[in-house]
């Protein structure tokens, strides 16, 4: 059976992009290959984070990756920290990736741009990335379209590994999806959806209320026109708005276009804001009876027992490929 990792960031609660570009694709594939799904919360300290609020969005993302259909009989959920093979390949891995590699990052240059203090850490994330992977010998990563260059810069960095000291690494390929690998913001929409947007009302969250939701969706940005028709350039909000609705109810944009011909943005974000809270309201009720429950932290501690496991064997083999401690038996 091939292989799966993926993982998403603890720092903040997970968006709508995260559901439809990650987590959805997550649940499709389970049942066909052996999953790693991972609470990547090393990755979230590379910005600071409210060691409270952190703590807390840790077990909400694993209590939301299970409400969203993740399976833990099926894969191992757990918590990357858990692991501490994660910070030691990383290590070694940073130690074969270049400086150039990383400054050419268009995430580090966002996330850094008009920053005076930039923590190393924001620098040096793809090497740690590449060493989630790579541990697992995985196959196949599953991710939006904005994780595309690290996993690109991944398949450099396990090449080289491999070249230079044992070819022990399988070169994972990435897997994005066709439709909604680049869910907008609801007020930029030509910039991502991203959690740790500082408005509140460009992004809609696996917890928001139905209210919160409908109101997001209603202020949403559009343009003045009111035709519902998909043009990514000249119409990029109601573009966005209509690859939602395209693949929360299932239907081909086209069909869309159709049904709304007529019609104003004001009867179309109506439908779709029911439509976004009929996806989420059974995610939110999974989510709050398993938030408290023991289930939860038997299921972490498993997972991370597990990845343990397989972590562990790959770390001695990298270990003894560079030339790292003592030769053992
Ligand atoms: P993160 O936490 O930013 O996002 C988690 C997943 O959600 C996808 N995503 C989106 N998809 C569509 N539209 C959006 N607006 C949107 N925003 C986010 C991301 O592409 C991602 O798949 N570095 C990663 C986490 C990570 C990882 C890994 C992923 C760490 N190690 C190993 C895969 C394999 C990140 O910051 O994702």
């Amino acid at each position: 059976m091939k292989t799966i990792f993926s993982g998403i960031q603890p720092s903040g609660t997970i968006t709508l992009g995260n559901y439809i570009g990650a987590l959805r694709q997550f649940t499709e594939l389970q049942d066909e290959y052996n999953c790693y799904f991972c609470i990547v919360d090393q990755h979230a300290i590379t910005v600071p984070q409210d060691k409270q609020e952190l703590r807390k969005n840790i077990k909400s993302l694993a209590a939301l990756y299970i409400a969203s259909g993740i399976n833990p009989e099926k894969s191992t959920l757990f918590i990357q920290s858990e692991v501490p093979a994660h910070a030691q390949a990383g290590w070694i891995l940073q130690c074969n990736t270049y400086i150039g590699e990383l400054e050419r990052m268009t995430q580090f240059k966002d996330k850094s741009d008009g920053k005076d203090a930039v923590s190393a850490g924001l620098l040096t994330y793809p090497p740690l990335m590449a060493a989630d992977i790579l541990l697992y010998g995985t196959d196949l990563v599953p991710v939006g379209e904005d994780q595309k260059q690290h996993l690109e810069l991944t398949r450099d960095i396990a090449e080289r590994f491999n070249n230079r000291y044992n070819d022990i690494f399988t070169i994972p390929e990435v897997r994005i999806p066709k439709v909604g690998a680049r869910i907008m913001s609801l007020q930029d929409p030509v910039k991502k959806m991203s959690k740790s947007d500082q408005n509140q009302k460009a992004f809609i969250t696996l917890l928001d209320e139905p209210k919160q939701i409908e109101k997001k969706i209603k202020s949403a940005v559009t343009d003045s026109e009111g035709i519902v028709k998909y043009d990514k350039e000249n119409k990029p909000g109601i573009s966005n708005l209509l690859s939602i609705y395209s693949i929360l109810e299932g239907t081909p944009i086209q069909q869309l276009e159709e049904r709304y011909e007529g019609k104003g943005y004001g009867d179309f974000k109506g439908d779709l804001a029911n439509i976004v809270v009929n996806a989420i309201k059974p995610i939110q009720d999974r989510y709050y009876e398993l938030i408290d429950s023991k289930d939860l932290d038997d299921i972490l501690d498993k997972g991370a027992d597990k990845a343990n496991y397989t972590a562990s064997k790959m770390l001695t083999k990298m270990e003894r490929a560079v030339g790292l401690g003592r030769k053992r038996r």
